[in-house]
């Protein structure tokens, strides 16, 4: 598919239907975001929301950039945009004060950071304005961890995957069984995998043996990255957060795989894509749609249209063409990863998950 799909809508704004937050003002909702940030590790990201959370009552360019958005859905993630774009910029080599102070420029988290920051969004600020607009594209590798358990389990049910992910971003989890995990002395994947995930399970670990089969590695997004061009891996860089080394490492090494393992992802919106797709059912073969962290960015009605579709292949399942509906999306203490089953439709929640993947508590 090529050019722009028309969306499913604006990103939700019914954040309580689906677990998120809904903050009062632009304050609170950097303040959500700082927590966030913080609670995972990010102490730079922290510090640089507790500026913004400080700068939004005062004029200035970060409120001249943050308060037309003072509205947004909270599911679109709007810290997050802003904070990606100014990343892109100290990736580029156009920041360098700023670049002193983040890891993933070789810099040092140092007393100057906020001072280094305002300066840049000033010396950027129309770059910034538009660049706010564009959706969040963080293709978390981390949560190929968390998905893996699931879909080991439908593998060694005999017949090959059939994988359909949407909102794949650059469709770096599609390649999940081309990555290493390891859990108390048993393993999956390859010794030498460039990427490699040990103990991520606290607690219980599901089974992670094989075979694994993939008949089909597809995705969409309604803005695609291709992880193999600079442009993309810029993108895909600025939306990790700098201080996470670990993110930068992993994403490197999906990089890597990006390049040797195919996998097609379509520009379309996500339930009309999902639609085509399970239209035709594929026998032999399990089809596994799945998705990580993107329920947010539909609107109520497209998220409507996505779980009818999927309600309307599960009920022409049959035991030769099974279908499966995984899923890794906000819940009440993380990520929770669910798995639906056709033809029956069990549902079970099978971990719980760190929003980025590790650590993952197995429940499945
Ligand atoms: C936070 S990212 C998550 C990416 C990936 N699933 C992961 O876990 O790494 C959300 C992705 O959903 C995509 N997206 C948002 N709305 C969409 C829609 N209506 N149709 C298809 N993709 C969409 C975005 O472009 C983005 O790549």
């Amino acid at each position: 598919m090529s050019g722009q799909p028309p969306l499913s809508g604006a990103p939700s704004d019914d954040a309580a239907a689906i677990g998120l937050p809904h903050p009062r003002d632009l304050a609170e909702l950097l303040g959500v975001q700082r927590h966030a940030c913080n609670s995972i590790g990010s102490a730079l990201y922290a510090r640089v929301l507790d500026l913004c959370i400080v700068r939004v009552d005062r004029d200035g360019p970060i409120r001249d950039l943050l308060l037309p958005h003072e509205h947004d859905p909270f599911g679109s993630a709007l810290a997050l945009r802003f904070l990606g774009a100014v990343h892109r910029i100290v990736l580029e080599g156009r920041a360098p004060e700023l670049a002193a102070h983040y890891p993933s420029a070789g810099g040092t988290p140092g007393p100057t950071m906020e001072q280094d920051f305002e300066a840049t969004v000033h010396a950027h600020v129309d770059e910034l304005a538009r660049r706010i607009d564009d959706g969040v594209q963080t293709n978390e590798v981390g949560r190929s961890a968390s998905l893996a358990g699931p879909l080991l389990e439908l593998a060694r049910q005999g017949r090959p995957l059939r994988l359909l992910e949407v909102g794949s971003s650059a469709g770096l989890n599609l390649r999940w069984d081309h990555y290493r995990y390891e859990a108390g002395g048993r393993s999956f994947g390859a010794p030498d995998a460039p990427v490699r995930f040990v103990d991520p399970w606290v607690g219980a670990a599901p089974d992670i043996s094989g075979p694994v089969e993939i008949a089909e590695r597809q995705g969409c997004d309604r803005s695609p990255i291709d992880a193999t061009t600079d442009e993309g891996r810029l993108t895909l860089r600025s939306f990790v957060w700098p201080d996470l080394t670990e993110r930068f490492r992993r994403l490197d090494g999906a990089i890597e795989v990006a390049k040797a393992v195919p996998a097609v992802v379509d520009r379309a919106d996500a339930p009309e894509w999902v639609a085509a797709q399970l239209a035709r059912p594929v026998a032999g073969c399990t089809t596994v749609v799945m998705h990580s962290i993107v329920l947010q960015y539909l609107s109520k009605e497209g998220r409507r249209a996505l779980t009818g579709a999927l309600a309307e292949a599960g009920r022409r399942a049959a035991e030769d063409a099974p279908v499966a509906w995984l899923r890794m999306e906000p819940g009440r203490d993380g990520a929770e990863v669910r798995l639906t089953s056709w033809p029956g439709g069990e549902e079970r929640l099978m971990a719980i998950s760190g929003y980025h993947g590790p650590p993952i508590r197995w429940v499945g």
